[in-house]
């Protein structure tokens, strides 16, 4: 839509732009800085907790600028993830004045109206942030341009690890789909990002061929030497391959530990693991709880093989998450692997 648009706001990218995904509680100051470093938008996942917050925004300013302060009139080169069913405008916003980050991404709203309060008090607090909004519809997606006009639109395909919407289609049909609505309105001046399933280089060029100017990785990063996550939760994506029959969509993933509190049209992808299997097997809710609790009480919190109980979030693509490496490593392999599978496709047109 607007490919030069990324590399005027974010004069540090090199191209193609790879985002790592605001994970909340996976994503912290260390790989969001690392793919800050490595010519990518870094984002820090939200976190409910607004002291934790907040100290995750200053160390992170930290490791850009060596120390806790911004210059003023600049903005923080790191974006922010919230996930707005569970965070307080009032609070995030706050911080959002004060760290002044470069992007925004909002997700996961109760209403659609949400995401038009949080924009707006977004852009009073400080103009010069981006608005990042993620969703995973035509309609919506061309609803919230119309209503919210983002500075870039994430099109989540259903093949995304994490939460996402219920009802879903790949990028494959999403993001082409989304974007002749978009043009048709002439609401073409916000750039396209493609998220859901893309983990490795060809899963880029094909993302850019489909029209988006950047993409997306969570899952590839699950194992980076940067994010935060239990030992046993990276073995188990390191070691999975063939996510389309090792993962699933379900909402059982968010009843595990208790009451369900996602927006209502919302599952997330996970790995297939015994509670998924008793759940099929029609075991009922309060005994898939009480073994989850069981096995979060155990030294691997339920991630190990032999006692697998609990989510592990992961898309379609985990068979490509099978070296833990540094982020840089892992955009680079993805950039040249990009390139090569673009020069194929240009060479098989002929
Ligand atoms: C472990 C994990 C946690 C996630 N947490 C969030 C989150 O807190 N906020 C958000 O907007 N998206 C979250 N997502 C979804 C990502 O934004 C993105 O859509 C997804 O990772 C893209 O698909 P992929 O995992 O196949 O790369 C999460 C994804 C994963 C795998």
């Amino acid at each position: 839509m607007s490919p030069q648009r990324l590399s005027q706001d974010y004069p540090w990218v090199s191209s193609p732009v790879i985002v790592s995904a605001p994970m909340s509680g996976f994503a912290g100051p260390a790989l969001a800085h690392a793919v800050f470093k490595a010519g990518g938008i870094g984002f820090l996942g939200g976190l409910p907790d607004i002291k934790a917050l907040r100290t995750a925004l200053q160390d992170v300013t930290e490791l850009v600028t060596g120390n806790r302060l911004l210059q003023p009139e600049t903005t923080l080169p790191i974006g922010l993830g919230v996930l707005l069913f569970a965070q307080k405008l009032d609070e995030v916003v706050a911080l959002i004045a004060e760290f002044r980050p470069v992007a925004v991404w909002l997700f996961a709203a109760h209403e659609s109206a949400d995401f038009g309060r949080w924009t707006e008090a977004i852009r009073k607090a400080s103009e010069r942030t981006k608005i990042w909004i993620q969703f995973g519809s035509v309609t919506g997606a061309v609803n919230l341009a119309q209503s919210c006009k983002p500075d870039v639109l994430v099109l989540q395909g259903a093949d995304a690890g994490g939460h996402g919407g219920e009802k879903g289609a790949g990028i494959i049909s999403l993001i082409p789909e989304t974007l002749y609505a978009l043009q048709s309105l002439e609401l073409d001046d916000m750039s396209i990002v493609a998220a859901g399933g893309i983990a490795d280089g060809a899963s880029v060029a094909a993302a850019l061929a489909l029209g988006a100017d950047g993409v997306v990785m969570g899952t590839r990063f699950l194992v980076a030497e940067e994010t935060v996550v239990h030992p046993a939760y990276q073995a188990a994506i390191l070691e999975t391959e063939d996510g389309g029959q090792t993962t699933t969509r379900a909402k059982l993933f968010d009843e595990l530990a208790g009451p369900n509190i996602w927006p209502k049209d919302f599952d997330g992808r996970a790995l297939i693991a015994q509670s998924y299997h008793d759940h099929i097997q029609g075991i009922s809710i309060d005994e898939i709880r009480k073994s989850h609790a069981e096995a979060k009480q155990t030294p691997h919190l339920g991630f190990d093989q032999e006692n697998r109980r609990a989510a592990i979030w992961a898309g379609t693509g985990v068979g490509f998450a099978r070296k833990k490496a540094p982020a840089s490593e892992i955009i680079a392999e993805v950039r040249q692997a990009a390139r090569i599978a673009l020069e194929r496709a240009i060479t098989v047109l002929g």
